[in-house]
């Protein structure tokens, strides 16, 4: 069954299960590999993407739940990492592995869309369901903080 939803700006028509996870549908139909598979039980936050501006676990929400919305990826943040929280990540060295990383950036992006100057229980609140394996918490939250101090970062919010 086709299923049509704005992806990173553009429309994207996918003739999937409606049952498919959006996760599924985005790596393996679309190959579009930014978004990662951890635990695919919305345990982890390495899938999260934004439905409609809102970080969303993409593993566990179904193609069909998406039609005519706007879903953006870790791809459709900027075409060549320039986005503020992107550049905020690379000025603090964030990534170790990096597997986490994308999931973590997409929800530091929502966070700042809605709070432009989050306080550090902000972002503990809204990156409690990010794991990293790393370790790389007080990177991350330094990069928010930075990203935070960045006039563009608002207006780039997703
Ligand atoms: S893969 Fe979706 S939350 Fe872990
Ligand atoms: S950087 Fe390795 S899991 Fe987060």
């Amino acid at each position: 069954m086709a299923t049509t939803f704005i992806l990173n700006g553009k429309s994207q028509t996918v003739d999937v299960s409606p049952d498919m996870p959006l996760l599924w549908v985005l790596r393996d139909t679309l190959n579009m590999t930014g978004t990662k598979f951890g635990c695919g039980m919305a345990l982890c936050g390495a899938c999260t993407v934004h439905i409609n501006g809102e970080a969303t676990r993409s593993c566990i929400t179904t193609v069909s739940s998406v039609a005519g919305k706007k879903v953006t990826t870790i791809e459709g943040l900027s075409a060549d990492g320039t986005h503020p929280v992107q550049q905020a990540w690379i000025a603090e060295d964030v990534p170790q592995c990096g597997y986490c990383q994308s999931g973590q950036i997409m929800s530091a992006v929502a966070l700042l869309s809605k709070k432009p100057k989050p306080t550090d229980a902000d972002i503990d609140d809204a990156m409690s369901g990010n794991i990293c394996r790393c370790g790389t918490y007080q990177r991350i939250r330094k990069a928010i903080h930075r990203a935070a101090s960045t006039p563009a970062t608002k207006a780039k919010s997703a």
